[in-house]
């Protein structure tokens, strides 16, 4: 898989042109997978000294594979929860919600520079959902609305300063790769590959019946209150 989880390279140049990152910034993709973002993030900041760290030494192997061509990367196996800085800004695609919200922002708070900023992805489902998004979000007790996610990254003193829904074409991308690996690895699975691929098509139909309703946020947020 090129990536893990729903997310597009529009996002991460989104989130870039949202801050006001200095002109050589330190940046760390925080459980970067297989380093699709990371590709993003050194082709939109040149000038940057780019980290990425995962927990899983094949991913990072991947990863250091996908940006061999770019001199200001580097991978490394690690624990996202362990990290000291000092970063401008914290990437983190589909993955704070293994330290949680509010636990994981508190812990990088100390790895951060002054006007450093945090931009993660992060389950949001609208009080209006329907019951099948809910199905599909059955196994993240901890999913909430946007102002749920607020809440969160305020309790650990931090501001939101911006926001946009990871939705629809993200996610169709993303289950269109996967059901293709599916399909791959198929033939002469044994019971445990079996039981694995059986699972993740059991996401993709349940994503299948409310695709407009199931969303990431994508939040960006700063320590401190208030916006500055
Ligand atoms: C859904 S994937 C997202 C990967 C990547 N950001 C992407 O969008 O392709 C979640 C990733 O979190 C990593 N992960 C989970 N807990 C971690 C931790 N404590 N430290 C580092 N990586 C972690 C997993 O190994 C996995 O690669």
């Amino acid at each position: 898989m090129t990536r893990q989880g729903p997310g597009t390279s529009e996002d991460v140049r989104w989130a870039l042109s949202q801050l006001d990152l200095p002109d050589a910034p330190n940046v760390l993709d925080a459980a970067c997978g297989p380093g699709a973002d990371l590709v993003t993030l050194a082709e939109a900041l040149p000038r940057a000294r780019i980290e990425g760290i995962d927990q899983l030494p094949h991913l990072v192997e991947e990863a250091r594979a996908a940006t061999a061509r770019f001199t200001n990367v580097t991978v490394s196996t690690g624990d996202m929860a362990q990290i000291s800085g000092f970063y401008d800004l914290i990437w983190c695609a589909g993955a704070l919600y293994f330290l949680g919200v509010t636990e994981g922002l508190t812990l990088w708070r100390r790895a951060l520079t002054t006007d450093g900023a945090v931009a993660f992805s992060e389950p949001v489902l609208s009080p209006e959902a329907p019951q099948a998004a809910r199905d599909f979000w059955a196994d993240y007790p901890a999913i909430s609305d946007l102002d749920g996610i607020t809440a969160r990254v305020e309790a650990a003193g931090y501001t939101v300063l911006n926001h946009r829904l990871i939705t629809g074409m993200a996610w169709a991308e993303y289950y269109a790769e996967l059901g293709g690996r599916i399909a791959t690895l198929r033939p002469g699975a044994d019971t445990a590959l079996s039981q694995v691929l059986d699972a993740a098509l059991r996401e993709i139909t349940l994503w299948r019946q409310a695709p407009g309703d199931i969303a990431y946020a994508l939040i960006l947020a700063r320590p401190g209150f208030g916006p500055t």
